[in-house]
């Protein structure tokens, strides 16, 4: 190994791996994923080489947001398990060498948490200005023109205290005055009480919501999304979302992270955040903010049916190019809780989607059940558990169903006689983990290779990322380099074969190939890609230190 990358940060280095906790094996056997069985899978997260496990939310919760409602911080949800069995996992996965993340929910708390319910009460108690509450505009209505992503205005009436309090998601979860020092004291303490416990850090929900604008003014209509179908996305969010006052808050909250060594602080983006925007959460040489702002533009770029590899390969190089150096470390993600599964997204391609992934300059995070392939599953509305599901073109609980473990009833997820809390949905031979983990030619086999390959190549860790300009239509190319260490990406995301001809160097050898049927020299004058084919090649440093292609085919 290298100097450099065992001086790295853990998370340069490694890979993370969302579970959605209901979701990924109950051993209690209630229809319920577990964190006990979170615990009785760590065998296969250490297999599959995963440094991180990130939680969705596990805390005591009513459900209204599946979790991200919480209604006490410092517990665990009993459907879950209890803070012991919380201990062993943190214990049994730091055997395995394996970090466990926790989601935190800073902007707002459950409408049944005791804060709200002292704070609704009547207008002198303690708690009044630990959310966010208004007289009624003149007219009697709310008191901005402010929309919640969940729908309706951004503000519900209290009867009893005659107020409006504001929530950004649905009323169930009303907003925490993030200018009261007193509640981000609480919050601080939430995250001391878990650092402590050994969680390694946490994955910070709604990060951009938690500062608004002190004056309350209305939002202006925004031109270009007028043809939006959810109302709130027709107004520009200047005032609501992304406050500049949020960077005074997190040098703030980062202090709380940095008094403990090596704690993570990962930081939910809107989906709407510009490249900048989210680059501004980095923070600055003198003052860090956010360690890594999730980055939501593969997902994002990806999702418009027409995109282009040259398209997502131009959004990489500027995520590269302008994540500040000294400090700043870039990520990425295809898929989480919110979005649709990679397999459903990007279909034939998704092997090669899985090379990317793992290739690029930055911290990969990989949801659940997305290295076997699993897709969105079509869930009757009678027994969908996430409210929003039900907006057409939002549907969340398609990608949170049980994941595959085995053929047979409920695939190995509960008991056979037991009903899944979510359907498992339609599986065909080779859908789970039992039948994938013994191919070679698997999609988990191929999310495997690279995982274990970035730890004995620091080049794919922490090497600089080229991009090769100008690559064949429908394909990208580029490299990694550390020191003398070379690996050459080339990835076809198009169904036409492609072929890319290096003058420099002209030789390498196979380490993949997104097909797992490629190994040994591979001639560069003349690479031949296959139909959504990726490969990875290492090569020795070129006269020019950077391949060159001689034409576009
Ligand atoms: C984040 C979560 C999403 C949740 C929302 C409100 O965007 O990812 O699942 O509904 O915050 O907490």
């Amino acid at each position: 190994m290298n100097d450099q990358h065992d001086a790295a940060p853990w998370w340069y280095t490694g890979v993370i791996y969302q579970i959605w906790p209901r979701s990924f094996y109950d051993a209690s056997g209630d229809g319920i994923g577990d964190l006990e069985g979170v615990i009785a899978k760590l065998d296969y997260l250490a297999w599959l080489g995963v440094d991180a496990l990130w939680l969705s939310p596990i805390h005591p919760s009513p459900l209204d947001d599946s979790g991200y409602d919480v209604s006490n911080y410092l517990g665990i949800h009993p459907q879950l398990g209890d803070l012991d069995t919380f201990d062993r996992l943190i214990d049994a996965a730091k055997q395995r060498g394996i970090r466990v993340l926790l989601d935190l929910v800073p902007n707002h708390t459950s409408e049944r948490h005791p804060w709200f319910l002292e704070s609704r009460k009547d207008r002198d108690n303690d708690r009044r200005d630990w959310y966010v509450w208004r007289d009624p505009a003149p007219d009697g209505g709310p008191p901005n023109n402010w929309l919640a992503y969940f729908g309706g205005p951004t503000w519900t009436f209290d009867e009893a205290t005659g107020q409006y309090y504001l929530h950004t998601f649905y009323p169930e979860q009303p907003d925490l005055n993030w200018r009261n020092p007193a509640v981000r004291g609480a919050i601080y303490e939430v995250i001391r009480f878990w650092l402590e416990r050994g969680v390694a850090g946490f994955r910070v929900d709604g990060l951009e919501n938690i500062a608004k604008d002190p004056l309350f003014r209305d939002e202006a209509p925004d031109p270009y999304t007028q043809h939006h179908e959810l109302a709130r996305f027709r107004l520009q969010k200047i005032y609501s979302v992304a406050h500049p006052d949020i960077h005074h808050m997190l040098r703030e909250m980062r202090e709380v992270f940095d008094a403990y060594p090596d704690r993570l602080f990962i930081g939910e983006m809107s989906y709407s955040a510009s490249l900048r925007r989210t680059l501004s959460y980095y923070g600055h040489r003198d003052y860090g903010e956010v360690e890594m702002p999730l980055n939501f533009g593969l997902i994002n770029v990806t999702t418009d049916p027409g995109w282009t590899p040259d398209e997502l390969q131009c959004y990489i190089n500027s995520f590269d190019a302008l994540t500040p150096a000294g400090g700043g470390w870039p990520n990425y993600a295809l898929s989480n809780h919110d979005k649709p599964r990679i397999a459903t997204r990007f279909g034939a391609a998704s092997r090669a989607a899985a090379v990317l992934l793992m290739t690029l300059r930055g911290t990969p995070f990989v949801y659940y059940g997305d290295e076997i392939g699993m897709t969105d599953v079509d869930i009757p509305s009678e027994r969908h558990r996430d409210r929003f599901s039900s907006v057409p073109g939002h549907d969340r609980d398609a990608v949170r169903t049980p994941m595959r473990w085995q053929q047979g009833p409920n695939v190995g997820f509960c008991p056979p006689d037991e009903t899944p809390y979510l359907p498992v949905g339609e599986v065909n031979e080779g859908d789970d983990v039992a039948a994938q983990r013994d191919d070679p030619q698997s999609l988990l086999s191929l999310y495997r290779q690279p995982i274990h390959y970035r730890r004995e190549q620091p080049a794919l860790t922490i090497g600089h990322y080229y991009p090769i300009l100008n690559p064949p239509d429908g394909t990208m190319a580029y490299l990694r380099g550390l020191g003398q260490d070379r690996v050459l990406v080339t990835i076809n995301f198009s169904d036409a074969p492609k072929t890319l001809r290096f003058s420099d160097p002209t030789e390498g050898s196979f380490v993949l190939s997104s097909c797992c049927d490629r190994e040994g020299r591979v001639e560069l004058q003349g690479l031949e890609l296959r139909p959504y084919e990726a490969v990875v090649i290492e090569v020795a440093p070129g006269r020019f230190d950077m391949p060159r292609l001689v034409t576009p085919d």
